[in-house]
């Protein structure tokens, strides 16, 4: 069986999860819109994710909207003392599948409350303000009004940390002078390094840098260097495209979603990859 602590841990504000976890958007239906093909498929993924180590969990609301908390709350609750379940908030799905903002105070509220309710908790570990100025990239804009609003559900005791996700720098200094910042959340992997310097910065404000999309999101990575690099190392490329997030930093920490036991099985099996220098290198330029 794998160990997925040979990844190590990193602190998410006062709590310690092991690098290796599991994001839970491909548990709804098609387009993340709708109930899944199959929830007994789905409940197994994520008892298995427990079983197999994996104490932090990405999810939100407005997955599915609902679907996925209701599973996450069905499978595995009560939870694990362990457990590190993180939200995002700030935004919502019309009729339609559509992606809306919905980052008015009242809104950002009654998120946090409909977060709780669905998952059974009474405060939220980390919550995660995403910001909707672009569509999957961050745009510039203050998000100081909203992480405000976190900061004072942080001081009502329903959030116990405050995140912020689809942001640029400007955005992350802006929220970092608000209130105390334990992650962010951002789209970043072998291929897309937009964020290669925020990285770093957060690194050494030991900060957590959470990707979203680590394998590439919905249209998986695919890449004639990952596929040659991960066939010399007996690996697969999604185990190798996490290998080297694992390596890029000690502050990332992994999300990879999907809706197959057997692809988080195998994913979570990159914990005990380790990729030497020259495949580091090789990889390094694949972003170009
Ligand atoms: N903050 C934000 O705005 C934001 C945006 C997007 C996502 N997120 C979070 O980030 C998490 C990760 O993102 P994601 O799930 O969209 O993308 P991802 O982890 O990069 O990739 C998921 C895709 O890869 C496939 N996959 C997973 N493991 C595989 C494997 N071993 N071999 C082949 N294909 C594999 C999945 O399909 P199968 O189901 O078939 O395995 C799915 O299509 C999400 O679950 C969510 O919690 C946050």
């Amino acid at each position: 069986m794998t160990d997925i602590s040979k990844a190590g841990t990193f602190k998410l504000g006062d709590r310690t999860v092991k690098r290796l976890g599991y994001g839970a958007m491909q548990l709804a239906g098609p387009g993340v819109f709708g109930p899944p093909k199959d929830r007994a498929a789905a409940i197994a993924v994520l008892r298995e994710a427990i079983a197999l180590g994996v104490n932090h969990i990405d999810t939100s609301d407005y997955y599915g909207p609902f679907v996925t908390n209701e599973i996450i709350r069905e499978a595995l609750h009560p939870y694990p003392d362990d457990l590190v379940i993180v939200t995002k908030i700030g935004a919502k799905r019309g009729e339609d599948a559509s992606w809306q903002k919905a980052n008015s105070p009242d809104e950002l509220r009654s998120a946090v409350h409909d977060n709780l309710k669905r998952l059974g908790l009474e405060a939220m570990d980390v919550v995660n303000f995403r910001a909707m100025f672009g569509h999957l990239g961050p745009a510039e804009g203050s998000i100081a009004e909203f992480v405000g609003v976190l900061a004072d559900l942080k001081r009502e005791g329903l959030v116990r940390h405050i995140g912020v996700s689809s942001v640029t720098p400007t955005q992350v200094a802006e929220a970092r002078a608000i209130t105390q910042i334990a992650c962010v959340q951002n789209m970043y992997n072998l291929a897309h390094r937009g964020d290669d310097a925020m990285v770093d910065d957060l690194a050494k404000a030991g900060i957590a840098y959470t990707p979203f999309f680590p394998l590439g999101g919905f249209s998986p990575l695919q890449s004639e260097t990952l596929t040659a690099v991960a066939t010399r190392l007996g690996a697969t490329p999604m185990q190798t495209a996490q290998a080297w997030l694992l390596q890029r930093s000690s502050n990332i920490l992994l999300i990879p979603g999907t809706s197959s036991v057997a692809h988080l099985r195998e994913n979570l099996a990159a914990a005990e990859l380790v990729l030497p220098a020259d495949a580091v290198a090789e990889l390094d330029g694949v972003a170009g």
